[in-house]
């Protein structure tokens, strides 16, 4: 039980992921489509399951949606545990191809599904019952070290916030969208645990609102103080000087430094610019993607109009309306003031620094 600083009890919220079993297992997902309201879980079966909740987004931000497709390939091999090599291979690369359909801007769902295939290919001797039991412990593995990578990117970015003030966020990187602590959230919780007096501005993040019904449900559960703004008010309350700084995570990060993250997150470093506060993206190693130059080739995920012109089930426009809905955009690494990874702050952020950081052994 925990209580926020309004006094309200809160009972423990079940975990964002969680491979219920052995090599039989099903993956359990606390369901984030119903979230702030209800909190109840989906049992994933097959990987037609795990398909589907990832592109709908009962479990979403980039490193949950890898832990997730990881346990999606081994349910995805659960009946070729008894065939030949060759045909659990087949199944193998036939359940990757599909998961990797999923969703395409998070580039921690391919290294994820890229990494579950290498380790297949590393063992070629070994019989599929076998290579079934050594791809759940990659997943395992993957999933452990995620939450040891929230854990370092919390510590590595608390200092950075201020000892007292405003820090604003948009979306939700928190312990909803990994396997641990989250990665944004992550240094504000960190910051918040080691007495710095902060307090959390989130922006609602239309058109799904992952900031309103889910930054505030983590952060007024962990008791750190909690404003919700729509996200046309960031403009109005960095003015003000209510925000001290800026802390997003991202989907994905090229060579230099250019970071993918929610819609309206290149807007926001824009007025962070504007008004002279730090901008600070954090990621784990797994969202920087060294195959793209920079963010020109980051794929957008472009989502159904619904969710803007009908979302949550309301009508808001008028049928017939065109809207487009990209679901991330692109914040260049020049307005960004440094990311925090597990290993480090990357400052300034460019591709020598990138480089230097993340690819020296
Ligand atoms: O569409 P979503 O909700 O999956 O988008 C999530 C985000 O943009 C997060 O900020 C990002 O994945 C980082 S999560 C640590």
């Amino acid at each position: 039980m925990r209580t926020d600083s309004k006094n309200v009890v809160f009972s423990p919220a079940p975990p964002t992921l969680e491979w219920i079993g052995g090599i039989d297992g099903v993956l359990r997902l606390l369901d984030q489509t119903r979230l702030p309201l209800e909190e109840t879980t989906i049992d994933c079966r097959t990987a037609e399951d795990v398909w589907e909740a990832i592109r709908s987004l009962r479990v979403r931000g980039a490193p949950a949606i890898g832990v997730s497709a990881a346990y999606g390939v081994v349910i995805g091999v659960q009946s070729a545990t008894t065939a030949n090599r060759d045909a659990f291979d087949a199944s193998l690369r036939r359940v990757c191809e599909y998961l990797a359909t999923s969703r395409p801007t998070a580039v921690n769902l391919f290294w994820a599904i890229d990494r579950m295939r290498r380790t297949a290919t590393e063992s070629p001797r070994l019989d599929a019952k076998a290579m079934a039991e050594r791809l759940l412990t990659e997943a395992r593995a993957i999933e452990a070290e995620d939450r040891a990578m929230c854990l370092a990117i919390g510590r590595n970015g608390a200092e950075l916030m201020p000892s007292e003030g405003g820090v604003l966020t948009h979306c939700n990187a928190g312990g909803l969208a990994t396997a641990g602590d989250g990665t944004a959230l992550a240094v504000l919780f960190a910051a918040h645990q080691v007495g710095k007096r902060i307090r959390v501005y989130a922006d609602e993040t239309r058109p799904l609102l992952q900031g309103a019904r889910l930054t505030t449900w983590e952060l007024i559960r962990r008791g750190v103080p909690t404003t919700l703004i729509c996200d046309s008010m960031a403009g109005q309350v960095m003015k003000e000087g209510c925000i001290q700084a800026v802390v997003v995570g991202a989907d994905r990060i090229a060579a230099n430094g250019d970071a993918a993250n929610k819609i309206g997150t290149y807007s926001v470093a824009v007025l962070a610019r504007a008004h002279d506060i730090p901008f600070y993206v954090a990621a784990p190693s797994s969202t920087f993607d060294f195959s793209l130059p920079s963010g020109e080739a980051i794929p957008i995920e472009i989502r159904a109009s619904e969710e803007i012109t009908e979302g949550f089930g309301r009508r808001t426009a008028p049928r017939g309306v065109d809207a487009y809905n990209p679901a991330f955009d692109v914040t260049p690494a020049k307005l960004i003031t440094g990311i925090i990874t597990e290993r480090g702050v990357i400052r300034p952020v460019n591709a020598e620094t990138v480089q230097r950081l993340l690819r020296s052994v």
